[in-house]
């Protein structure tokens, strides 16, 4: 049996299955509800009891004053309903809201594309998922000592795997270590949440994507959130890469293209055999700015090499990108 919730002030809603915590319903849903411990000790994810009657489904440490009972207070994360609800519910409006968290993860799979690319997936304890925004970063650290800033390529919709995309740069120790030892069931201590860039529910300016190679990673969490909130937004993805092996995800992107209303998926090799990369990414904007005239419509997500970046961003808003809808990979800025 399925039953509906909606939340206020918000106004999201979402389906809660039989079995399921409302806090689990609404995550599942991308919504970033607040919550910390989801096992009813902390109290953040009291909420309000507007219309309708929960079920207390598991049992909580966590008191709830009397007056606060009768008021309708309840914990999402112990409480499920067999009937439509109206809760009055604490959700994160940006990443300022979102608390910095600490959590020891296990490595659940390795996926070696090639030589050097790899996906990595830490599954976190059930009971200690990892909170953000899509687009957000988080630092993990192996070993006590080696350490790295990534983008988190999951969705916040699932916070018990995060999932993070490699290059190897041969002689860089961290990477050296993900290719070459890193094991299944190994501990990988991981904090954050880092960054601002994600996207709002309520915005429908039409999208453009253009990453160069793992710079795919922060597509892919905003994407699956958008799928998650069943949000038909028009987007563009310009996947930039030097060749057709580093496109290691290219059955998504198609497979985006298949589900989502209006969702194109463009790969863009740079094979200008006598140029420097550099000088052909730039030549890359400038064919996909060529393809939208009317590019100041558009909200703009870039994730190119940082030495590229303000060449980049001076072309595209010398081409007619607004500055408030371009919004840039900002993960340098957390290094
Ligand atoms: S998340 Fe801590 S009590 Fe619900």
């Amino acid at each position: 049996m399925t039953t509906m919730v909606r939340l206020e002030p918000s106004g999201h809603q979402f389906e809660v299955e039989t079995g399921e915590t409302i806090l689990e319903a609404g995550l599942r849903a991308g919504l970033p509800i607040q919550y910390h411990c989801s096992n009813g000790t902390c109290g953040e994810c009291k909420g309000i009891i507007i219309q309708g009657i929960a079920l207390p489904a598991l049992h909580h440490d966590y008191v709830i004053k009397s007056a606060e009972k009768q008021a309708g207070t309840v914990l999402l994360c112990r409480t499920t309903t067999n009937q439509d609800l109206v809760i009055q519910a604490n959700e994160a409006r940006s990443a300022e809201d979102i608390p910095q968290q600490n959590i020891m993860t296990r490595v659940s799979k390795i996926d070696v594309i090639h030589d050097h690319t790899l996906i990595l997936n830490l599954r976190t304890p059930r009971s200690h998922t990892l909170r953000f925004l899509a687009g957000q970063h988080a630092q993990l650290e192996i070993k006590n000592h080696l350490s790295r800033i990534k983008t988190i390529a999951s969705c916040p919709c699932n916070g018990m795997i995060l999932q993070f995309h490699f290059t190897h740069n041969a002689g860089d120790p961290f990477t050296d270590y993900i290719f070459n030892k890193l094991h299944t069931r190994e501990s990988v201590y991981v904090s954050g949440p880092f960054g601002k860039v994600s996207l709002e529910e309520d915005d429908d300016h039409p999208i453009i994507f253009i990453v160069y190679k793992t710079g795919f990673s922060m597509v892919k969490s905003l994407v699956e959130l958008a799928i998650s909130w069943d949000k038909a937004q028009t987007m563009h993805l310009f996947w930039i890469t030097d060749n057709e092996a580093e496109l290691y995800y290219e059955n998504y992107c198609r497979s985006w293209a298949a589900v989502l209303d209006d969702f194109q998926y463009t790969p863009f090799l740079l094979n200008g055999a006598n140029k420097r990369t550099d000088v052909i990414l730039m030549d890359s904007l400038e064919n996909i700015c060529d393809l939208y005239p009317d590019i100041s419509r558009y909200r703009v997500f870039l994730n190119i090499p940082r030495r590229v970046e303000k060449k980049g961003k001076s072309m595209l808003l010398g081409r007619g990108v607004e500055e408030n809808l371009l919004h840039m990979d900002d993960i340098f800025e957390y290094r």
